[in-house]
């Protein structure tokens, strides 16, 4: 495993594993297998719905909560100050957990100010250790880190070799504040393990292309959070630590960016539309 230092010291495994449309009925035995293989990062959301499930594997497997860093996120309806607190409840109460590692504003939208004024609150109480956003754009999150007391240590956006966001990574570089990769493999979007391109690198390293691609997200100093059901998978996505892609190589994936996203659009007024009428409680 690689490690990154956030700016408040916080220390984060560079790989960790999403658990986005995992199926509930397979969500508590993935996260066991997940932990057996070595995973400490887990990533969810309140909108996943899956939470209970996770806080259950999590005690089950008898691992020591200090050792598991839990990512969770507060949806768009829970938007403001007083309904995020409560939000933030609700999550620890589903994860059976008395604090969060990394706690997230998931959508741009609505009054997320409100939601950062309640975490910067729970980040003085203790209660969350590293606080940040998710697909914030690099205005969004200029403006964010201009007004506010305690600037996000963390931006979960989608990031892969065909989106690479480049003004985005300048943006974040300037705070600093870290870029989390979801979408790590492009959602397998694109056909992207059968890339020709991608392919090549891995016969020449003798990998698979999702451990090219894993690689050259932990050379880019970005922390990944691949999901797969498949223990074996688990296991491929883990072993990315004993070799190292060479400079031509990681220009060479760097030049498969096509600079926009094939999976969700956040500056699209329908995106805006959909999403806001994503309820996820009554
Ligand atoms: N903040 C946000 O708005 C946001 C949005 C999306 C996702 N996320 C988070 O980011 C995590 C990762 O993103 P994602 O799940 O959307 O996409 P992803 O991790 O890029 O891709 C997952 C897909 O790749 C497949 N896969 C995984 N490892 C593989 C391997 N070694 N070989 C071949 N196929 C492989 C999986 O299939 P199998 O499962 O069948 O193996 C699944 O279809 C999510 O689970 C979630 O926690 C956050």
């Amino acid at each position: 495993m690689e490690y990154k230092s956030l700016t408040n010291g916080v220390t984060l495994p560079k790989l960790g594993y999403g658990t986005f449309q995992i199926p509930p009925e397979d969500t508590k035995h993935c996260i066991l297998e997940a932990l057996q293989c070595g995973y400490r990062l887990f990533d969810t959301a309140a909108s996943y719905a899956n939470e209970k499930e996770i806080g259950e594997a999590i005690l089950e497997s008898g691992i020591p909560r200090e050792e598991i860093f839990l990512t969770t996120k507060v949806w768009i309806q829970d938007a403001g100050y007083a309904k995020t607190r409560e939000a933030f409840e609700r999550s620890c109460a589903n994860l059976g957990v008395s604090y969060i590692d990394i706690y997230l504003i998931h959508q741009p939208y609505n009054d997320y100010y409100g939601s950062w004024r309640a975490m910067e609150e729970l980040y003085d109480e203790g209660r969350i250790k590293v606080i940040g956003v998710c697909n914030f754009s690099a205005e969004r999150l200029v403006d964010l880190c201009m007004n506010s007391r305690i600037q996000p240590m963390l931006d979960q956006v989608e990031f892969h070799p065909l989106f690479a966001q480049k003004e985005l990574n300048d943006v974040l570089a300037m705070y600093p504040c870290q870029l989390e990769a979801w979408g790590p493999l492009n959602e397998g979007q694109r056909d992207i393990f059968h890339h020709p391109e991608l392919i090549k690198i891995a016969a020449k390293y003798d990998r698979t292309v999702a451990q090219i691609v894993l690689r050259w997200h932990m050379q880019h100093d970005v922390i990944a959070i691949p999901k797969t059901v498949d223990p074996q998978r688990m296991k491929e996505n883990m072993a990315i630590f004993d070799f190292r892609l060479d400079e031509a190589d990681m220009a060479a994936i760097d030049a498969l960016d096509i600079g926009y996203s094939e999976i969700i659009d956040h500056q699209s007024y329908m995106t805006a539309k959909w999403l806001n009428k994503y309820k996820i409680h009554d």
